[in-house]
C-alpha cells in the first residue's frame, strides 16, 4: 500500500516535472555503494556467526546453539556454553527475530544488539565466554587476512573496525537478514494461494483461532498494523502457562516482582515444527506433547514455587480434542514452517560452502 502510494507520487511528479527524473541517475551509484556495504556487513556477520574463534576459548560459535536446519534453535533440552556448563533455558529459533521488540524467555531484553552482547559476554554460565578474553579474541580475528578484507568492506570509514561494537553490529545485520516468510500459511493468506494449506491445516487453523482453544489470543501479534503483514505468532507478552519441570521463577527473577512469577515471553511459532524440544526449559519433546499440555489445562512441574499457581493465565484452562482434531492442529503448526529458508545458502555456514 505504502509502496503503491510512493510509486504513484513519483510518477505524478515525473509527469509534472519531466526533468525531475534526471536527478535519479546521479544518486544511484551512491545507493548501490551503500547497498554493497550493507551486504558486506551481513556477510561479515555471517562469517562471525559460524566462527568458533569468536568464543573466548575457541570452542563454540553462535551456530553451535543456533542451527539453520532447526530454524536456528539447537535441538537440545538446554544448550551447553563455551566452558561446557549447561545453560538454564532452551535455545529459541532466530528466524524473523529482527522484527521482535522483546527478546529472550524472561530477561525483558528490548534490543537485538543488547541480546547479542549478552550472548558474547554473559559469564554465569558463559555462552560465548568472551568476558575476560576480549583482546585475545579480537587479535585472533585480526590476524586472519579474510577478516582483514571483510571488516574493511563492511566498515570502510573506520580506521580500525576490529571492535566489539562493530562485531555486534555485523552479527545484528546477519540476524536481521534471517527471514522466513514463505510458509504455507503466508502463501495461503497473503498470496491468495488457496492450495498452499492442506484441508487438515485449514481445520487446524480454525481450532487455533477458536475461543475454546484461544491459541490465537497469545500467539498472534495484536499491535498495529494488525494482520496487515505476516504475523510473528506472538504478542510478546509475559504469561504463566504452567510449563516447566524445574524451579524457574521466570520474569520475577529479573524484575524482583512476585507478580511476575513464572511468566515467560510468549514464543513466536514461526518454524515451530523444527525447533523442538519446547518451552523455556525444553521439557516438552513434541508438538503433540505441547497440545496435550494445553488440553490438560497446563500442569505444574515438581519443585515449582507455590506462587506460580496464582500466576497461571485464566485462558490456560483445558479443553477436549479428538485424535483427528489434535492431528489437524499439528498440521496447522507445521504450516508455519518455511522449508526454503531452512536450506537457503545465504544463511548457511560460509566456511563449509567454500
Ligand atoms: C551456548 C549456546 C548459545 C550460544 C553460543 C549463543 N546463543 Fe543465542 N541464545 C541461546 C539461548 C539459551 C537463548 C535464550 C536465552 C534466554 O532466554 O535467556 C538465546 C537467545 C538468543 C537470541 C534471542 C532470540 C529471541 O527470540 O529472544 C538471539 C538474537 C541470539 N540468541 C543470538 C545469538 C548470537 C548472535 C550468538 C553469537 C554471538 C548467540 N546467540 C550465541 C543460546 C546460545
Ligand atoms: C495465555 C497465553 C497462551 C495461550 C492461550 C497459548 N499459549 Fe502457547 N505459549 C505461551 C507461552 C507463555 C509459552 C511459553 C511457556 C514456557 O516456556 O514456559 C507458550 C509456548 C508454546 C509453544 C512452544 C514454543 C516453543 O518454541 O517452545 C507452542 C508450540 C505453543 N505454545 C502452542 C500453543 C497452542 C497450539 C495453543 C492453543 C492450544 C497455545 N499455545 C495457547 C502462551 C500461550
Amino acid at each position: 500500500m505504502a509502496y503503491r502510494l510512493a510509486y504513484a507520487l513519483i510518477m505524478a511528479l515525473l509527469l509534472i516535472m519531466p526533468g525531475a527524473g534526471l536527478s535519479l541517475p546521479p544518486s544511484a551509484p551512491e545507493t548501490r555503494a551503500s547497498e554493497d556495504v550493507h551486504r558486506a556487513t551481513i556477510e561479515l556477520g555471517r562469517s562471525l556467526f559460524y566462527d568458533r574463534r569468536l568464543s573466548g576459548n575457541g570452542r563454540v560459535a553462535c551456530a553451535s546453539c543456533h542451527r539453520q536446519e532447526l530454524g536456528f534453535s539447537d535441538g537440545r533440552i538446554v544448550p551447553v556454553g563455551a566452558t561446557g556448563a549447561p545453560l538454564r533455558r532452551n535455545a529459541p529459533g532466530l528466524f524473523n527475530s529482527g522484527e521482535l521488540s522483546v527478546f529472550t524467555w524472561a530477561h525483558e531484553v528490548r534490543q537485538l544488539d543488547q541480546q547479542i552482547e549478552r550472548a558474547l559476554f554473559t559469564a554465569n554460565p558463559p555462552e560465548m565466554g568472551v568476558a575476560g578474553n576480549e583482546t585475545i579474541v579480537i587479535d585472533r580475528l585480526r590476524t586472519d587476512s579474510v577478516y582483514l578484507h571483510r571488516f574493511a568492506d563492511a566498515f570502510p570509514a573506520d580506521d580500525d573496525p576490529f571492535t566489539w561494537k562493530r562485531i555486534t553490529e555485523a552479527l545484528g545485520a546477519f540476524v536481521r537478514s534471517l527471514n522466513a516468510r514463505n510458509t504455507p500459511y503466508d502463501r495461503y493468506v497473503y498470496l491468495g494461494d488457496r492450495a498452499a494449506l492442506s484441508e487438515a491445516a485449514k481445520r487446524g487453523m480454525a481450532l487455533f483461532f477458536s475461543p475454546g482453544l484461544a491459541c490465537g489470543h497469545c500467539h498472534v501479534d495484536l499491535s498495529p498494523p494488525e494482520r496487515a503483514t505476516p504475523p510473528r505468532w506472538s504478542d510478546l507478552a509475559f504469561v504463566a502457562t504452567g510449563a516447566g519441570r524445574s524451579a524457574d521463577r521466570g520474569l520475577a527473577e529479573h524484575t524482583g516482582n512476585p507478580a511476575d512469577a513464572c511468566r515467560f515471553r510468549v514464543p513466536p511459532l514461526r518454524n515451530v515444527s523444527v525447533t523442538a524440544p519446547y518451552m523455556h526449559d525444553g521439557s516438552l519433546s513434541t508438538l503433540e506433547d505441547v497440545i496435550r499440555f494445553y488440553e490438560s489445562g497446563g500442569r505444574w512441574g515438581a519443585g515449582v514455587e507455590p506462587e506460580c499457581t496464582s500466576a497461571r493465565h485464566p485462558l490456560i484452562a483445558g479443553f477436549v480434542l479428538s485424535d483427528s482434531e489434535r492431528r489437524d492442529l499439528i498440521a496447522f503448526l507445521e504450516a508455519l514452517t518455511d522449508e526454503e529458508a531452512l536450506k537457503n545458502p545465504a544463511f548457511a555456514d560460509p566456511f563449509r560452502s567454500q
